[in-house]
């Protein structure tokens, strides 16, 4: 079935003006709607420097970026940030309020929500977070891993089209990845589209339908969890690790379907 692409890079080359780095060197990437994606690739790949592309927070050198079929050339940040929510890679970077509750606020009031939509989004975020006892703290008090989770809050709260986590596991215990977990699996079942990006390839295994590999400013490779993590050249180039149950079951085993997370390889061992 034919899906409705949400991103589209068309040959997007970026050069960062401060010592001119070719951080994207013509990158053609489709991001279907609906899609549960991951981007990998090592430290200065340019997956940051992409999807700051979807919102507008950065804009093409050379090439374009269409959203839903739209040319992006002549759209302001507000239009694409409402349909490309983005997570900040450093919560301290993205979160400017005195309280929790205004930090929550800033998207529908940018947004234009009407007041009744905005206390009941925020009502459902702040039950499914646990954010009710930090309404009132100043965000610069708290810890990093609660920051993180009130950055992905805020995003959540306007519900967009496209949501993008620019390494979001990062600082988050396993209260946190579980509660991650649900956020992802809960908008991507609700047909929204989720772009991750992370170092944690025992998260992108476990969370992803499709994995992109970026290496200098280029995609080397796009596939399932298991094109990707069994092809070893693009991992090599990449300088990736698979998962660690990956590399374990093809040290025990090497053939037949190789396991990608605890539960697949507990399957294939137990009989
Ligand atoms: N604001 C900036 N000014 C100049 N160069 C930059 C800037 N931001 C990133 N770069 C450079 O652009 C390249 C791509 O960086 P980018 O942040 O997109 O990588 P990344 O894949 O997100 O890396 P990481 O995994 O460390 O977050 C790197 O060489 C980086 O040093
Ligand atoms: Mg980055």
């Amino acid at each position: 079935m034919e899906r409705n692409v949400a991103v589209e890079t068309k040959d997007l080359v970026h050069v960062y003006p401060n010592g001119g780095v070719k951080a994207l060197k013509g990158v053609n990437l489709k991001i279907y709607e609906n899609d549960k994606m991951s981007i990998i690739g090592q430290n200065g790949s340019g997956k940051t420097t992409i999807v700051r592309h979807f919102n507008g927070l950065l804009r093409p050198t050379e090439g374009q970026v269409f959203l839903f079929g739209e040319d992006t050339a002549g759209k302001s940040v507000g239009d694409m940030a409402r349909r490309c929510g983005y997570v900040f890679q450093n919560p301290n970077h993205q979160i400017f309020c005195t309280t929790v509750r205004e930090e929550l606020e800033v998207g529908p009031n940018n947004f234009k929500f009407s007041e009744e939509e905005k206390n009941q989004e925020i009502d459902k975020v702040v039950e499914m977070m646990h954010l009710e006892g930090i309404l009132n703290s100043h965000p610069m008090t708290l810890d990093y891993t609660t920051k993180k989770i009130v950055s992905i809050a805020s995003v959540l709260v306007f519900k967009p089209e496209v949501l993008i986590l620019d390494e979001p596991t990062g600082g988050l215990d396993e209260v946190g990845r579980r509660m991650l977990t649900s956020i992802i699996n809960m908008m991507h079942n609700d047909g929204h589209t989720v772009v991750m990006i992370s170092h944690d390839m025992d998260y992108v295994a476990e969370n992803s339908d499709r994995i992109v590999v970026m290496s200098q400013g280029e995609v080397i490779a796009d596939g399932t969890p298991k094109e990707i993590f069994l092809n070893a050249p693009v991992l090599e180039r990449a300088m990736i690790a698979p998962p660690q149950i990956t590399s374990l079951d093809l040290l025990l085993d090497g053939q037949g379907d190789t396991a990608l997370s605890v539960q697949d390889f507990v399957r294939k061992y137990k009989n």
